[in-house]
């Protein structure tokens, strides 16, 4: 059954000279037909390189606007038309512009977990990657990082020459993963490395040996002499972990670690998307002509 569906997806791609593009929190049959797969900054940066007339995304719808914003005159296309992350949504644009008339000098870093409004109110986006970089290579003093509370903090705290104001976003996934999880893991794997997304709270963080992107997070596994790690982020990442270390052990901490927007994108989702070339990501002009510009500054700073 899977074998015909892949055997599916195949021809439609070529049909519709489509390529697929897939973030690593999506289920591992699906991660197994895309063409690229990684985390949201090499996505973004994938999505400018490919020279296909169709992009089909396997991710939340972020990660299909960036895409879009990114290029305009192509076609992009969401594998599932509700996959969205609630992060995304967790800034109040008149906060923005109090924050701007209160900081008149300030940069509004937007993490790429965002809506494309958000962008359009924003100076600078950046990924889990190259939010370090980029932030210390602002002039500016003032730094309003949204919508992430967590991220933000994580990078603040290796600023200490910027004056940070914080929002009050948060990923319900890496939040749900506690401290008291970790340390039973901890103790149940001593020899176990700890493997953090930055947007885990700051007290897993502290229990953390090494804090990065879904990417880095499988780098750091894959290039570290170590046998045992204990996985903080979402599950997908399971599945390139074990297909690129399967002589390597990974432990999540509990049972949360379950993104369930990420998890709708199926490949019978898929199939449809690329007979149908619906649901395309549309937006409206005048917020992508503004939308655009932080997500092209992110990949001129990022370099
Ligand atoms: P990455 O940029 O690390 O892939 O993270 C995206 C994301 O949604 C984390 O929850
Ligand atoms: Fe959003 Fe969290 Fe899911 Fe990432 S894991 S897409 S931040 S809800």
């Amino acid at each position: 059954m899977i074998a015909e569906k892949k055997a599916e997806i195949a021809r439609l791609k070529q049909e519709k000279n489509a390529v697929i593009l897939a973030h690593y929190y999506v289920d591992g049959e699906v991660q197994e037909i895309a063409d690229y797969v990684g985390d949201s900054y090499y996505l973004a940066e994938v999505a400018t390189k490919v020279p296909e007339e169709v992009i089909l995304f396997c991710g939340v719808s972020f990660m299909g606007e960036s895409a879009k914003l990114l290029n305009p005159e192509k076609k992009v296309v969401m594998a599932d038309a509700y996959a969205d992350c609630p992060m995304a949504h967790m800034v109040d644009i008149d906060r923005i512009h109090e924050v701007r008339k209160e900081y008149t000098d300030v940069a509004v870093v937007c993490y790429v977990n965002s809506t494309a409004e958000i962008k359009a109110e924003s100076d600078v986006c950046v990924t889990s990657s190259n939010a370090l970089k980029i932030v210390r290579r602002l002039p500016n003093k003032d730094i309003f990082f949204i919508p992430d509370n967590n991220l933000g903090r994580y990078i603040a705290g290796q600023l200490p020459e910027k004056h940070f104001i914080f929002n009050d976003g948060f990923c319900h996934v890496h939040t749900s993963i506690h401290p008291d999880d970790v340390e039973k893991a901890k103790k149940l794997y001593p020899d176990a490395k700890v493997l953090a997304h930055p947007e885990c709270t700051e007290d897993v963080l502290e229990l953390a040996d090494y804090i990065g992107s879904t990417s880095q997070i499988i780098d750091y596994a894959t290039n570290h002499e170590d046998k045992v790690y204990i996985i903080c982020t979402e599950m997908g990442v399971f599945y390139e972990l074990m297909q690129k270390n399967p002589d390597k052990k990974f432990y999540s901490v509990g049972h949360r670690q379950f993104c369930p927007n990420m998890k709708r994108i199926q490949l019978d989702g898929v199939i449809n998307a690329l007979a149908t070339l619906e649901p395309e990501m549309h937006l409206p002009k005048e917020i992508s002509e503004k939308a655009n510009q932080p997500l092209k500054r992110m990949l001129e700073l990022a370099k």
